[in-house]
């Protein structure tokens, strides 16, 4: 027996890193999932792998009438929808002076529009079956954290925090919970980059109170728990998945315990 016996669920960028984790678990406890992602090739080569409960969809969530096909494909499949994870997204860093308009509008466009037109067009399907369900959005610690050269995906990130709010006030009265869940940094190849840079992990680790970087799997956990009907009652929130690094608001490296709270009394 899986806790999502009997659910359908939808989710984009489900090809790779966080998607792709949160579509095994999923299925592994009982789903019928349908993995949408622009990258034909490897969702069609992930879905292979889950087996009959996986279906891969093809597309662009920028793309309007793409989103719209990856419903009906999903519910003309499995019958029905009952939770959507929003979690397609890129990155790429620019300082503000640099940074080309195209590029900030394509972060906006993949992050925070693709979000909408998910939302818009999974909720419409919920609403017609009149039995509720649970949308849930990758937004990050960058929602609130901000960082030097993610103008763009910050303003998209704090973006889905509070599309997440609106669609959650809109769609409590059909039974439809919203939430989002804020991953801080995770070993996927997103970020794999940003690991090549030296000593970029051992600061983020320095910083990060559980004294590792993020699994996929971490993150997929929280998703599982929001999606499932083990939070019936959560709705409008953003939960953050870093191993406590948003606790730590000072500088990293400053630590009283290693400084002037380590001495004894009266020094
Ligand atoms: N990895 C991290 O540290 C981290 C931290 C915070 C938030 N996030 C967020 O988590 C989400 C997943 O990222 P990940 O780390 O698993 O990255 P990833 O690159 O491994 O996976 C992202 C997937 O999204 C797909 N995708 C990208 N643009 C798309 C589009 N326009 N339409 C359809 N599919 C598209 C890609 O093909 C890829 O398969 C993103 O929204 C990202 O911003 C990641």
């Amino acid at each position: 027996m899986g806790v999502l016996d009997g659910k359908v669920a939808l989710i984009t960028g489900a090809a790779s890193g966080i998607g792709l984790a949160t579509s095994q678990l999923f299925a592994s406890e009982g789903a019928q999932v349908a993995m949408f992602d622009r990258n034909a090739d490897l969702v069609n080569e992930t879905a292979r792998e889950i087996g009959a409960s996986a279906l891969a969809i093809s597309g662009d969530v920028t793309d309007e009438a793409d989103v719209e096909a990856m419903v009906a494909s999903c519910v003309e499949r499995f019958g029905r929808l009952d939770i959507g994870f929003n979690n397609a997204g890129i990155a790429g860093a620019a300082a503000i002076h640099d940074h080309e308009l195209t590029h900030f509008q394509h972060v906006i466009d993949v992050c925070l529009t693709g979000v909408f037109l998910c939302l818009k067009h999974q909720s419409r399907q919920l609403v017609a079956q009149g039995e509720g369900g649970s949308l849930i959005n990758t937004a990050s610690i960058n929602a609130t954290q901000a960082t030097k050269g993610l103008g763009a995906y910050c303003s998209a990130k704090a973006g889905v925090a509070m599309l997440t709010k609106v669609s959650a006030l809109e769609l409590g009265e059909h039974g439809i919970r919203v939430n989002a869940v804020g991953p801080g940094h995770t070993k996927t190849p997103m970020t794999e980059r940003a690991r090549d840079v030296e000593g970029f992990d051992e600061a983020m680790i320095g910083a990060t109170p559980l004294e590792r970087l993020g699994e996929p799997s971490d993150i997929a956990q929280m998703v599982l728990y929001l999606g499932s009907d083990a939070s019936p009652w959560v709705s409008g929130q953003l939960f953050y998945v870093d191993g406590g690094i948003t606790v730590n608001e000072l500088p990293p490296g400053f630590n009283m315990l290693e400084s002037s709270l380590r001495r004894p009394r009266g020094d």
